[in-house]
This record gives C-alpha cells, sequence and structure tokens, in this order.
C-alpha cells in the first residue's frame, strides 16, 4: 500500500519543456542512418531526414536538441561541415569508432532538423581544440542579419534568413575530452570564449562545461570566477549498473540484483543536484543560472557483436524506471533544474529509437517521454509519497516515484512508477479538500527485461488503462509491477 498526497493548490514553480530535451552527437549511428540518411535514400525522408524517425519524435514533442557531441563537439570544426556537400572535409572520429565523417551533416542540416521537429537549438561549441574566433564565426554566421563576411557567406549557402539560437556551449567535458582543463583554467577560458558568442538579434544562453558527477570543486570554481557570465551550467551523469567502464553490463541480460542496484544508482542523482544546486545557490541565490544536465541516461556495454565506439544498446522497462526516476526528480528540482537531455535521442546509449536499415523501433524509454510529455511548460504541484522502500544491493530506495503539475490543458497530471520487479502495489492518490473528476489513466508495463526488438516492436507500449477508480477525494490505482503511469484529472 502507498500514498500519494497532490496539493492542486500549491504551485511550486514552472518546469521548463526543455527538460525534456534530447541529445544528437556524431556518434555511431545517431545522426548518420539513424536521422540522417541523405536526400538520395531509399529511406523515405524529407530533405535528408528520416521520415518515420522525424514523425515519431514529434509525438513526444521534443523541446531543444543538443548536438553536434559531446567530445565530438571539441573536435568539430564547423567550417568543414557547410557548403556543397562533394566538397565537404572529410575527418576521422577518433573518439567514437575511427569513422570517416564526411561532415554531410552540418550547421544547415542540424537547423533543418530542428525546423522538422518544432523544437530549440542547443549548438555545443568547440573550445578544446577550436579558436576564439572560429566560435565567434559560427554565431555570425546563424545569427548575424546584415553585411559580413560569415552572414554573405550564409547566404552564399543557401541560407537568407538568420537561424535562431537559442542556447550555446562553449565546450563539453573540458574536464576531460575537452581538453582536460583545471577548474581555473577553463573558467577564465569560457569568460574569454563566452565574450565573443555575441547576441546579434535574439539573446543565446550560454552554458557553461560543468561537473563530472560529484566533482562539487567544479563547481565552486567554475561559479566563483564564472557565474556572472553564464545562464546555464551544465551537469553529467550516467547510470552505470556496475563501476568498472570495462564491464557496465549487459542492457538486456541481467538480474533482478542488477535492476534494483541501477535504480539505486539514478536515485543519486537526487544528491547531485541537492549538492550541485547548494553550491550555485551560494553564489546565484536568485537561481538565475539553470543547472542544465546535458547528459543523462544508462550506459551499458554495448550490443554483443557491435563496433565498441558506436555505444549502440538495448533498452528495456529498466530504462523506462531510470527514466521515470529521473524525470521527476528533474521536475521537482524544476527552481534550478532547467534543462535536460537524454544522451542519446537515436540508435546511441539510452535511446528513444532504435534503427536498423529502413526499420524503426521505438524503446521503452521513449514511451515513458511520451507519458510525461504532459508536465512540459506545467506549474510544479507539491506533492509527497508514502511507500514501503525496497533494499538493493547498495542500500534501500522508495518502492514509488512520483511528481505532479498543473498543466497547460487546465488539467492536475501525476506520473508515477511502481518500481517493484515482481510486486503489485495499491496506490491512493489523496487531492486533500479537492474533488477529482474525469479521470484517465494511461501507462506502460512489463517484466524488468521487456523490450521492443525488429522481431516484436510491440512488446512494451502504451495503454489506456481503465482500472483506476475515484473514491472521494481520491483515487486509487492497483498497480502492476514494474509499470510507468500517467494519471490526468480535473481537480
Ligand atoms: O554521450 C557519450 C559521451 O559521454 C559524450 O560524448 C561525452 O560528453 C560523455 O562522456
Amino acid at each position: 500500500m502507498a500514498d500519494i498526497y497532490v496539493n492542486a493548490k500549491k504551485k511550486l514553480g514552472k518546469i521548463n519543456r526543455e527538460i525534456y530535451g534530447q541529445f544528437s552527437e556524431h556518434l555511431g549511428r545517431c545522426i548518420y542512418s539513424g536521422i540522417y540518411v541523405g536526400e538520395d535514400s531509399q529511406i523515405p525522408n524529407r530533405n535528408g531526414m528520416r521520415t518515420d524517425v522525424v514523425e515519431a519524435l514529434k509525438q513526444i514533442r521534443v523541446p531543444v536538441l543538443r548536438w553536434p557531441g559531446g567530445c565530438f563537439a571539441d573536435e568539430y570544426h564547423w567550417k568543414d561541415g557547410i557548403g556543397p556537400k562533394e566538397k565537404r572535409k572529410k575527418m576521422i572520429n577518433t573518439h567514437w569508432g575511427g569513422t570517416i565523417e564526411d561532415n554531410s551533416f552540418g550547421t544547415h542540416e542540424f537547423m533543418e532538423l530542428c525546423r522538422q521537429l518544432g523544437c530549440k537549438t542547443y549548438i555545443n561549441g568547440n573550445m578544446g581544440s577550436g579558436t576564439v574566433q572560429e566560435m565567434s564565426e559560427w554565431v555570425e554566421y546563424m545569427t548575424f542579419e546584415g553585411t559580413s563576411p560569415m552572414a554573405d557567406w550564409r547566404r552564399k549557402n543557401g541560407q537568407e534568413d538568420i537561424w535562431k539560437v537559442d542556447y550555446f556551449g562553449v565546450g563539453n567535458e573540458n574536464w576531460g575530452c575537452g581538453g582536460n582543463m583545471r577548474a581555473e583554467y577553463y573558467a577564465d577560458e569560457y569568460r574569454r570564449y563566452q565574450t565573443y558568442v555575441r547576441n546579434y538579434g535574439s539573446k543565446i544562453q550560454k552554458i557553461a562545461c560543468g561537473a563530472n558527477a560529484d566533482d562539487y570543486n567544479w563547481t565552486r570554481k567554475v561559479m566563483e570566477i564564472a557565474g556572472n557570465y553564464m545562464d546555464g551550467l551544465s551537469l553529467h551523469y550516467y547510470t552505470l549498473p556496475n563501476e568498472k567502464w570495462e564491464h557496465k553490463g549487459s542492457a538486456t541480460e541481467f538480474e533482478e540484483a542488477d535492476y534494483y542496484r541501477t535504480l539505486k544508482k539514478t536515485y543519486y542523482m537526487e544528491e547531485l543536484i541537492q549538492r550541485h544546486g547548494g553550491i550555485m545557490d551560494s553564489y546565484d541565490p536568485q537561481k538565475r543560472v539553470g543547472l542544465m544536465i546535458d547528459e543523462w541516461g544508462t550506459w551499458y556495454d554495448v550490443e554483443p557483436g557491435t563496433n565498441p565506439g558506436f555505444l549502440y544498446q538495448q533498452n528495456t522497462m529498466r530504462d523506462a524506471m531510470v527514466a521515470a526516476i529521473n524525470l521527476n526528480l528533474f521536475n521537482r528540482h524544476c527552481d534550478r533544474v532547467k534543462m535536460a537531455n537524454i544522451a542519446q535521442m537515436v540508435n546511441v546509449l539510452q535511446a528513444m529509437i532504435l534503427t536498423e536499415g529502413d526499420a524503426m523501433v521505438l524503446t521503452p524509454t521513449y514511451y515513458v517521454f511520451d507519458l510525461y510529455q504532459c508536465h512540459q511548460g506545467a506549474e510544479l504541484l507539491e506533492s509527497s509519497v508514502n511507500c514501503g522502500e525496497i533494499e538493493t544491493e547498495l542500500g534501500t530506495i522508495p518502492g514509488i516515484t512520483q511528481s505532479a503539475s498543473f498543466g497547460e490543458d487546465g488539467k492536475v497530471h501525476i506520473t508515477i512508477a511502481n518500481l517493484s520487479a515482481d510486486r503489485g502495489e495499491a496506490v491512493t492518490v489523496h487531492f486533500g479538500e479537492d474533488m477529482p473528476a474525469e479521470l484517465s489513466v494511461e501507462m506502460i508495463c512489463g517484466g524488468m527485461r521487456d523490450k521492443n526488438t525488429f522481431e516484436e516492436p510491440d512488446c512494451v507500449k502504451k495503454v489506456v488503462w481503465k482500472e483506476g477508480r475515484m473514491e472521494g477525494n481520491c483515487v486509487v490505482l492497483e498497480l502492476p509491477a514494474c509499470c510507468v503511469v500517467h494519471l490526468e484529472c480535473l481537480v
């Protein structure tokens, strides 16, 4: 038995749509073949973008897309990716499998993808191996309306109008793949580079490279030295079932102990948000600077037989639970968490979509984003849960995760996951003095290892669930094991 309490009168702040953001890197089959197939492909496409993938992503209302990396960003030279495709320079993607990058997907193609998706743009600039001038000229190329060398070049390449750059990241993981910098050095360099990320038209939100997981010193130093020059500070934290990078664990073959350990490690995100947020509070009590969790998700061993540099992994109900926990946490900390970008959108790590040739599969994680889209732009509501705990090898976790919001549609939305792998749970949702009406519930549910494959693409899918019932001021849900639910009602 568990009780969830929702106070529909207590609005705690806006849940930024960007919390439901995505990340797409030039890595493995994310961009090439997963999203972009080129105009001459047999696979149905619009201006080179797979129609099936774009249409599926439109259903979950992707609010913002981060590109081109990741570690790739600090090796990327944007001028190689513009102009006639046959003339574009080829390079080796040294980070990710040593493949040849032919630069056929560049700035114009990224902007076209975002146009098709109807989402905001988040470009990650190259500080690790690029110059201030290069970064500055990229911004000029994309956003300067008048006559200038870069703006004229853009027009010559077929783009008359400026594009809107909503977010611009100054480097990625500069404590590691982005240059192995110390926090003090990065912070000084950040101040310099960001100076030349000019606002020619509408304001670009500038994002500084943030910490690797629990590197609190990084956050402290970067906030102290450069906090006044940024709109957001990133944070990267991945959920690995095991500590060892060389043996992270299989995405699909795991035991119950692995399942619970993975969920426990996911909950570490809450401590990270609280502690990084606490440090940010001491430099930025007004919470002007957003915590941008622009890489998160599960990271397993690659699927057997696939290129280790491509980070291709399957996706099960365990991933759905990881997504449900994290997204509920981000909602509940929306006073500081202003954006989050799951890694990554297609065919890489905890993907929404897997592709093989012209076939496409939607993962359990996709359906969690589908169920949770109700929270985009909504007002967070006060909520709490009283439930039993589950023992894991690393300590306990709550059996239920929840968050609630008042949506743009005037309804109350509650997302709940029963984390137990094998036990159903009777959940009573209490609305205090308010009376719920017009209840509807949708969910995904399955065994912890259930997944969608190309042979069986609909093993996990969203269903309308008729079994929720209203009892006075409460809604009662007899939840099955391992499920994620979206409850919607008027109060
Ligand atoms: O998402 C894969 C990689 O993980 C990114 O390129 C990098 O930023 C992080 O280490």
